[in-house]
């Protein structure tokens, strides 16, 4: 469908921004182009719709060069989707969305039914949305747009360059999501850039690895988490194997199993002694029967008798609001320490009892060796 053969791109500075990639991607296939910035993404990309012409080598768009396509001709079989959607604020949406459509004289009618059409596909409501103007829209729903954009004249083939980067997390997923339903009910292909090892880890069916202007590694998802091709792979992906790993983990791998408890009967002044003595910041308050009732504080236990308070720890040992499960993943407790602002998790069993505690340091531990593993990995195959 699309083919890149020996393609170069020698900017006139001397720049080489592309060096002799070679790849084939197939029709209804979805590869994503990923690498470190300036590694020739988006290069690679423009050189397809011919913004930029390749200094060698060849790209063949449906069996055909593309320099032999007529402008209009390739413009119809391309989409071009970029992060800065670039809606044109004078338009309304609908006059957006068809744009290219009007451009190719599809009169008025068909047009509109085109848009309502679309508007569909991704989740949005025509009536409601297709006569305001991008400015009414949330960043979101514009980038929608933009995707719609570049489907509206029904090309065989799009290409988009970081569309969703601008967005934030919650909102690309849903896109990502979306995407991928649309390349499976209109078996488009597609060609998309990001630097987001998750988001290409999401969509793709293939990840396409580039550095310097060449292609590291081209493989399915799964296996090139499972076999980077070497050291530069591996940390790329590291990041990405590091939260794996805290979702694989459990807490009970995790956790300290004998932190420092107090009864909640003893007073704050021997509660502050305790943590002195053991060096810690928090005690694990349990109740007569050895039940887990919650956390004592240092800055809490300490602000108290600064007040003079007389009181026992078991007072101030609320039910913890940050708990996990043994069997939890030791995601969840990275999860919480995050949300509740806190340097440890307690460990609590089905039967109230304390089990543990995980703190942030072992964590940190448990993340430190994934990378360890995952760059090491490669070095060890190659001996
Ligand atoms: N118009 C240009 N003139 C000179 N150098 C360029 C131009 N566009 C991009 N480059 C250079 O080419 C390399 C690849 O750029 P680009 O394709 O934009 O990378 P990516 O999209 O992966 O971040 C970079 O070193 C960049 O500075
Ligand atoms: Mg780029």
């Amino acid at each position: 469908m699309l083919s890149f053969q020996a393609v170069c791109k020698e900017y006139p500075d001397g720049t080489v921004a592309v060096d002799h990639l070679t790849l084939d991607v197939g029709r209804g296939e979805l590869v994503a182009l990923i690498g470190p910035s300036g590694c020739g993404k988006s290069t690679t990309l423009r050189m397809v719709n011919r913004l930029v012409e390749p200094t060698g080598g060849t790209i063949l768009v449906d069996g055909r060069d593309n320099r032999a396509y007529h402008p209009v001709e390739l413009r119809r079989r391309l989409g071009y989707v970029i992060q800065q959607i670039g809606l044109m604020p004078h338009l309304t949406i609908a006059e957006n969305i068809a744009f290219v459509l009007r451009l190719n004289g599809v009169p008025p009618k068909q047009r509109r039914r085109r848009a309502q059409e679309l508007m569909h596909l991704v989740g949005l409501d025509p009536d409601q949305y297709l006569d305001r103007y991008p400015r009414e829209l949330s960043g979101g729903q514009q980038q929608r747009i933009g995707v719609l954009r570049a489907l509206a004249h029904d090309p065989d083939i799009i290409l988009m360059d970081e569309p969703f980067g601008a967005l934030d997390p919650l909102i690309r997923e849903q896109l990502q999501d979306e995407l991928k339903r649309l390349q499976k009910a209109v078996h488009k292909t597609i060609l998309f850039v990001t630097h987001d090892m998750d988001e290409a880890l999401r969509i793709a069916d293939r990840i396409v690895l580039m550095r310097d202007g060449r292609i590291v590694q081209a493989a399915e998802p799964e296996q090139m988490l499972r076999q980077p091709a070497d050291a530069f792979v591996a940390e790329f992906i590291g990041r990405h194997r590091m939260l794996r790993q805290a979702s694989e983990v459990a807490v009970r791998e995790v956790m300290f199993d004998n932190p420092v408890t107090a009864e909640a009967s003893i007073g704050l002044a021997q509660a502050l002694e305790r943590m002195r003595q053991r060096r810690v910041n928090s005690l694990m308050v349990l109740d007569a029967d050895g039940r887990f009732l919650g956390v004592a504080r240092l800055d809490e236990v300490t602000r108290l008798l600064e007040q003079g308070k007389q009181a026992h720890v078991g007072e101030l040992a609320r039910l913890a609001q940050a708990c996990v499960h043994p069997d939890d993943p030791a995601l969840s407790a990275m999860r919480q320490m995050l949300w509740y602002r806190v340097d440890a998790v307690p460990v609590v069993d089905e039967g109230g009892r304390l089990a543990g505690l995980v703190t942030r340091s072992a964590l940190a531990g448990v993340l430190d060796d994934a990378l360890r593993v995952t760059s090491a990995e490669p070095l060890a195959k190659a001996q």
